[in-house]
């Protein structure tokens, strides 16, 4: 029943529309070692080149210089290489590449492109906007033709062009649609192309923020409070951007191989016996296997760093059993402490004065799955050691990952989130809930990753977060959330992983199968496919859903789905390259076709397929009872990795792809490593393929080869393997290869080496670093495959 509440005049009638001062005119201009401080008429204008692409720019309306604190920004501005020319109407700051031009009278900054002078982002007439209730605004000049990625986490297509996005970080279990505008993670960035042209914004702002791109001519961001602050990131091109933000933001790190591999989850596996019965028929069937997952039911009445006897009565054993059997144990862990005078953790943290409280100092309580609980403020760094350490209970007994949920926080309460005005320590900046509640998740997640760092000897500690902000990445992988058994669902995929990838997010993925709701045998092994591509890879559902573990649907679902699995694990090698890559360059893995195309206009309009790294376009069957797909391939050749067909691309073409084959195209002159397939990661690798496709006499192909222990935190300590190698085939048949190794720290365990070669040539001899080899043909339907055994 609704009361007179739902009649309040504030739900009706125009609301008082906020009142946007601008800075006015700037009174004085100082230059400083790396920009210059612009003192206006209404508070101040701060520029500092961090170097010589990126600039950070803010204004504070109470006039304080922008400080260095930062929760995501790890880069320090130390780059003074800048001139400074200043005349009656602007102030003209130059890097080597870039021109901040600060107008005078009002104030307002444009950037140009040094050399040429031309207008890279230009503000309009009152750009800067504020209201003397603290909300501040950005506006700048816009085209229709100008499209907007990145955005972290964020439901619908891929270009974000003509959407109100806004970060909150919010459990959302339904839905997750178009106009689901927050979700967990929130990075307020963009990367913005037009034409060739591309730059972008870190608009590093931790309370409520919001993007506008629906006017054709201008965009807008704002926040609820705080200074504007953002960093612009001049590119020039996509890559340059992302490497710009990954210099900002950090880069995720090289996580160990065996999360690379298959998870397997479900909320919940309940008891021992039941976790044991799922390792049992993954061995038994045959099918890969690297990590189970224990939900919310391991603990005692979900209380966090305990374990329920009943249920798991010596998870110590269970843990070491399996890990003997190459399955890893990953543990979800909370942030809600449960209310309870008789539980160590919540006495400790009461104890310690280590919960969130509000300025009356009375401790925040809300209620989640234990009932009634603490949230420990992971803000501070005394807090978040605190937690770090309690971990050692489940490492101890031989957990390999943390699983951080509900982090947003969320909260069972209307708001579902913590009161806004529950104060935060934020490392001795303290603010309130509505100023940090987008990077609790964040560092709760940094908690989860420097305590595994101290507790695991030396090896790669493994943290997934539900929750996040710029610069999750060094911390955690990311899954998208409560997805849904949908095929609307899968498609989704692609963009959200895409998008996170320019954000910086390269371990990301999706719950295979969907979270919620029923899925159904075609759309789990289409997902299995389409997710075999993405680096996270995990099978995850539901309580109140059907089970969907492979075999759940039949023999020949389950052929399909094991067979996806074993793709995976077949293309492992590749994988852990291009993820080594993101960790060193942070370009991600799931590339939109555009940052590797970004001359081909098509390549900007295609959500449904990928890139998985520079080289093999992916394009999952993202529909019922469908076997046939329309996918583009950019100018060149390509081949049909499974029919070994050479295709010309610069076009659309229909792929066939019956039940058993997810559509993948190799560029024509690339390389694609492949391994044996194991039957988790803690088996040996035997054998490494290098197949180079090579498309005519005369042309080079080059590939890469990155292998280590695949656990070693310190990987130059532990070395690692590297080599580079060409190919060149000549007129007269023969294939020369030379493979020059960069680094032998580490020794592969592959006891074969060879290569495949896939062409339309006649290869007839071939060397490999001066020795000559055996080359053998062999022939499969239309396709023709040399292999080339080194070792
Ligand atoms: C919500 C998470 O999104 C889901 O993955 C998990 O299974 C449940 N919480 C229970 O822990």
């Amino acid at each position: 029943m609704e009361t007179s509440l739902s009649i309040h005049p504030d739900r009706f009638g125009a609301k008082e529309e906020a009142k946007y001062l601008t800075p006015g005119r700037v009174l004085r201009a100082e230059a400083t070692s790396n920009g210059a401080l612009m003192v206006c008429e209404r508070g101040l204008l701060h520029v500092q080149f961090y170097d010589a692409f990126i600039v950070r720019i803010t204004f504070d309306r109470l006039g304080k210089p922008a400080g260095s604190f930062s929760h995501s920004v790890i880069l320090k501005p130390a780059f003074t290489e800048i001139q400074v020319e200043q005349n009656e109407q602007e102030v003209l700051l130059h890097s080597e590449h870039i021109t901040v031009r600060i107008s005078l009278n009002p104030a307002r900054v444009d950037i140009l492109d040094r050399s040429t002078g031309a207008v890279r982002l230009a503000e309009p007439e009152n750009g800067i906007q504020f209201t003397a209730r603290g909300e501040v605004a950005c506006r700048k000049l816009s085209s229709p033709e100008e499209r907007y990625y990145g955005f972290g986490e964020k439901a619908g297509f891929l270009n974000k062009r003509g959407e109100r996005l806004v970060m909150w970080n919010t459990d959302v279990y339904a839905p997750h649609n178009q106009e689901t505008d927050s979700l967990y993670v929130s990075i307020p960035y963009y990367l913005s192309v037009r034409g060739a042209e591309a730059h972008g914004i870190l608009f590093d702002n931790t309370y409520k923020t919001a993007f506008d791109m629906r006017e054709p001519s201008e965009m807008r961001f704002e926040a609820e409070g705080g200074a504007l602050n953002y960093y612009y990131m001049a590119g020039p091109d996509t890559k340059s951007v992302i490497r710009q933000l990954g210099k900002l933001t950090g880069h995720a790190p090289l996580p160990p191989k065996w999360s690379l591999g298959y998870h397997q989850s479900r909320y919940s596996y309940e008891t021992e016996q039941e976790v044991l019965d799922i390792a049992n028929t993954f061995q038994e069937k045959g099918i890969p296997l690297d990590t189970i997952y224990l939900d919310i039911h391991y603990m005692d009445g979900y209380r966090v760093f305990t374990v329920d006897q009943e249920r798991f009565p010596d998870i110590g054993k269970l843990v070491h059993e399996l890990k003997e059997r190459g399955i890893r144990i990953v543990t979800i862990v909370d942030p809600g402490v449960k209310a309870d005078a008789e539980y160590e953790i919540y006495k400790e943290g009461m104890s310690l004065d280590l919960f969130c409280k509000d300025i009356e100092g009375r401790v925040y309580h809300g209620p989640v799955w234990p009932g009634r609980s603490a949230f420990p403020d992971f803000t501070s760094g005394r807090v978040r050691k605190w937690w770090g350490e309690k971990q050692q209970s489940l490492t101890d007994v031989g957990v390999a990952g943390i699983w951080n949920d509900m982090n947003e926080p969320s909260v069972f309460n209307e708001s579902k989130t913590m009161d806004l005005d529950v104060l935060h320590d934020n490392d001795g900046h303290p603010g309130t809930h509505r100023e940090l509640h987008n990077v609790y998740g964040l560092q709760m997640a940094r908690a989860s990753y420097e305590g595994l760092r101290n507790s695991l000897d030396g090896k790669r500690p493994f943290v997934l977060t539900r929750a996040g902000y710029a610069g999750i990445q060094r911390y955690a992988a990311v899954w998208t959330g409560d997805n849904r058994s949908f095929w609307e669902h899968l498609q989704m995929l692609i963009p959200m992983c895409l998008n996170l990838g320019l954000s910086g997010v390269p371990f990301c993925g999706a719950d295979v199968g969907g979270f919620a709701h029923d899925t159904g045998a075609d759309l789990l092994v289409r997902w299995t496919q389409a997710a075999a591509f993405t680096p996270y890879f995990r099978n995850h559902s539901e309580i109140k859903c059907g089970r969907q573990e492979p075999w759940m649907f039949g023999e020949e679902t389950e052929k399909l789905v094991t067979e996806a699995i074993r793709l995976r694990y077949r293309w492992l090698p590749q994988l852990y390259l291009l993820m080594e890559e993101a960790a060193r360059d942070g370009i991600p893995v799931m590339r939109p076709m555009f940052l590797e195309f970004p001359d081909d206009p098509e390549a900007y309009r295609i959500a449904d397929q990928f890139l998985f790294g520079s080289n093999v376009v992916v394009a999952p069957m993202l529909r019922p009872d469908t076997t046939r797909r329309a996918l583009y391939l950019p100018a060149g050749e390509w081949v049909d990795y499974w029919t070994q067909e050479w295709i010309s691309g610069g076009r659309y073409i229909l792929a066939h792809a019956p039940m058993d084959r997810i559509p993948l195209y190799v560029k024509a002159d690339s390389a694609l490593l492949e391994e044996n397939v194991r039957m988790s990661t803690s088996a040996p690798s035997e054998q490494l393929t290098v197949h180079l496709y090579i498309s005519n006499a005369a042309s080079s192909v080059a590939y890469r080869i990155y292998e280590d222990d695949g656990e070693s935190l310190d990987r130059e300590g532990s070395g690692y393997f590297e080599a580079e190698g060409t190919a060149i085939l000549d007129k007269g048949g023969r294939l020369t290869v030379e493979e020059n190794v960069l680094s032998s720290g580490w020794t592969p365990v592959w006891s074969k080496r060879q290569l495949m070669i896939h062409t339309r040539e006649e290869i007839t001899s071939a060397s490999w670093n001066g020795q000559e080899k055996q080359v053998v043909k062999s022939i499969h339907g239309n396709a023709i495959q040399y292999q080339i055994s080194l070792f």
